[in-house]
């Protein structure tokens, strides 16, 4: 019988080989400025942000990097909860947005970079702060070095959230038009990958919203067109027939759409020391 010594197992290697397979393209900065409105839209009043602060459980002293903040789904809340927030993001056109929104809502707490994560932090001056957070933003070429770096700017805690399988793609959606869906990794190899490093990540999981209310039919299709690239005409209105079975029209003209799953990311927590478990310990 074959036998797999699991210590010799490089999970960054098979998440960068599982990557490969995906069946939808990386994002650009120039794709994440053309989603930005419709993105900042959709997600300001997803019950998202409220489980993820929940489990983070944000302290008012604490300095709080964001790396990938969009439009600020998670800055701008923090930044009325912990003393400081720096948020970076490639795409210009969010951080625009999470900059009107901060000003709209007198926030002046918040630094915001237009940076990536491969790019030099410290020539932006961005330094160690007590938590480093990254929400659905691990969208990087090399898994292992972006878990290092973000690791290595906390002094208390780390989190991420990452897809649970397909996460926000609706898998029925993509049978329905006939199109295979390989999403790629998800968080089982980023756990894995941080226990290789010696740190001891916890779990917990964030399920979304089953039922999702458009303005009206246009905005639900333009909900899930981002997930697909190059839709031919036929693509097109098989997508919009699907969309159409799983929608109920509601008395204000608005349009309920009923996924058969909800989305769900893992919320992925630890502390920088490797080998400790009690983040409270490193709280400044
Ligand atoms: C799905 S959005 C998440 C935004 C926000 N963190 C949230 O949870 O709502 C992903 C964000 O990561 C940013 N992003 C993707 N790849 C990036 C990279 N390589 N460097 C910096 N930001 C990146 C995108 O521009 C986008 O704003």
């Amino acid at each position: 019988m074959d036998t797999v010594d699991w210590a010799k197992l490089d999970w960054n290697l098979l998440w960068k080989q599982a990557k490969r397979k995906k069946t939808w393209k990386s994002k650009k900065a120039s794709d994440w400025n053309n989603k930005a409105d419709s993105f900042a839209k959709r997600t300001a009043s997803s019950l998202y942000i409220g489980r993820f602060l929940d489990l983070l459980k944000p302290r008012p002293d604490w300095s709080v990097l964001d790396v990938g903040c969009g439009p600020g789904t998670l800055a701008l809340p923090l930044a009325t909860r912990v003393r400081r927030v720096t948020g970076l993001d490639f795409s210009g056109r969010m951080l625009e947005i999470a900059e009107k929104k901060a000003a709209k809502q007198s926030i002046q707490n918040i630094t915001l970079h237009h940076c990536a994560w491969k790019d030099d932090w410290q020539a932006h001056s961005i330094g160690r702060h007590d938590v480093a957070i990254a929400s659905r933003s691990l969208a990087v070429a090399d898994l292992k070095a972006a878990l290092v770096k973000l690791t290595a700017h906390a002094r208390c805690l780390v989190a991420v959230t990452d897809r649970v399988g397909a996460g926000p793609f609706d898998p029925d959606a993509f049978a329905a038009i006939g199109r295979p869906l390989s999403t790629g990794p998800d968080y089982i190899y980023t756990v894995n990958l941080l226990y290789q490093l010696g740190y001891l990540p916890k779990i917990d999981y964030i399920e979304l919203e089953q039922e999702v209310c458009y303005p009206d039919e246009r905005e639900a299709l333009e909900g899930y067109l981002w997930m697909f690239r190059d839709l031919d005409t036929e693509e097109r209105k098989k997508l919009k027939n699907y969309l159409r079975s799983i929608t109920t029209l509601n008395r204000d003209g608005s349009v309920t759409i009923h996924r058969r799953r909800p989305p769900i990311w893992a919320f992925i927590s630890w502390s920088p020391f490797p080998g400790q478990v009690d983040t409270a310990k490193n709280t400044p």
